[in-house]
């Protein structure tokens, strides 16, 4: 078992760098889940961060003991245990989260070893998009290729399918069980094969006797999955609620050594034709960070999209020199 990083009965420190909508929305969900114990939120613009934290702070009553502080200077980040970085520029409307990778790139390579260097034992999670390709380059800057560094990856599409399955099968969504992987994008891929809904398999579900799954449903649904993210930004500029509560789910399985099974971005080096890239598998995470991916079985289709998504990625690194 890992040792916990935080280590027992030690107050668990979370940093959260950018105060945008997705930085705001995953401090706050942390504070309102008691994700952690003490979470520090960083961003360059003063007034912004200073703002965002008065303002949560505000609401520490009404929820789980939590010290909230904040600042434009990158002290407020030592000591943490661990840091969620959601830095950098954000997909507008016409954009893919792709066009985002060359500026999101060369802000993490350079702010991630000045965290390190104020938090040198700390579980790195990168949010900013291009999960995959930042994720990548913060691996490649740091050389830190033990899982300590990861990146949200298909986490939130993979609960954006289990919400969709389950509202159209009629039952809980946490009885839906099955991961999107691949790159958190365009290019990601649906796990039908081992998708299950009360342990039943999603292509034997049946409501009054007739299948409610069928090749046509599952094509519409995960087409709702991959414009998700499109649809939302386009009505209201930016989505931050979903990928806070995803991301807080993360924060929880690094900071209380959970031990859980996420689809997070980690760098590939088991499977063939995935090497040398990041892209989401479910995979276990805990205080160590993320570090056993599983072998999750899968069919020739969602195997050979995977490659494609895989060979997606390496082009975007490739053409950034990464
Ligand atoms: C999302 O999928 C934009 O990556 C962000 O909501």
């Amino acid at each position: 078992m890992a040792e916990t990083r935080a280590g027992a009965g030690r107050r668990t420190k979370l940093t959260v760098v950018g105060a945008g909508s997705v930085g705001t929305a995953v401090a706050y969900a942390c504070l309102l889940r008691g994700s952690a114990d003490v979470i520090a939120l960083y961003d360059i613009q003063a007034a912004k961060v200073r703002a965002e934290v008065l303002d949560l702070n505000h609401g520490t009553q009404f929820a789980p003991a939590c010290r909230i502080e904040g600042s434009d200077d990158l002290a407020v980040t030592a000591g943490s245990d661990l840091i969620v970085v959601t830095a950098g520029a954000k997909q507008h409307p016409d954009q893919s989260r792709l066009d985002l990778a060359a500026a999101n790139v060369t802000l993490v390579r350079e702010l991630i070893p000045h965290l390190l260097s104020a938090s040198p034992g700390a579980v790195i999670v990168v949010v900013s998009n291009p999960v995959d390709v930042v994720t990548y380059a913060a691996i490649a800057a740091t050389g830190i290729t033990d899982g300590r560094i990861f990146g949200s990856g298909t986490v939130l599409d993979s609960g954006r399918l289990r919400y969709l399955v389950a509202a159209r099968a009629g039952v809980a969504v946490e009885n839906v069980h099955g991961f999107v992987v691949g790159e958190h994008g365009d290019s990601e891929v649906a796990l039908w094969s081992g998708t299950t809904i009360g342990g039943v398999p999603v292509d034997s579900f049946r409501v009054d006797g007739r299948a409610v799954f069928g090749q046509q449903v599952r094509t519409e649904l995960f087409e709702q999955v991959v414009r998700s993210a499109y649809e939302i930004i386009r009505g209201k500029g930016a989505t931050n609620l979903a990928i806070g509560l995803s991301t807080a789910r993360i924060v929880e399985a690094v900071l209380r050594d959970q031990r859980r099974v996420l689809a997070v971005s980690t760098l590939q080096t088991g499977r063939p034709g995935l090497e040398e890239v990041c892209l989401s598998l479910p995979t276990i995470v805990d205080a160590g960070g993320a570090r056993t991916v599983l072998d999750v079985p899968m069919s020739d289709t969602e195997a050979a999209g995977l490659a494609a998504s895989a060979a997606t990625l390496r082009q975007v690194q490739t053409s950034l020199g990464l």
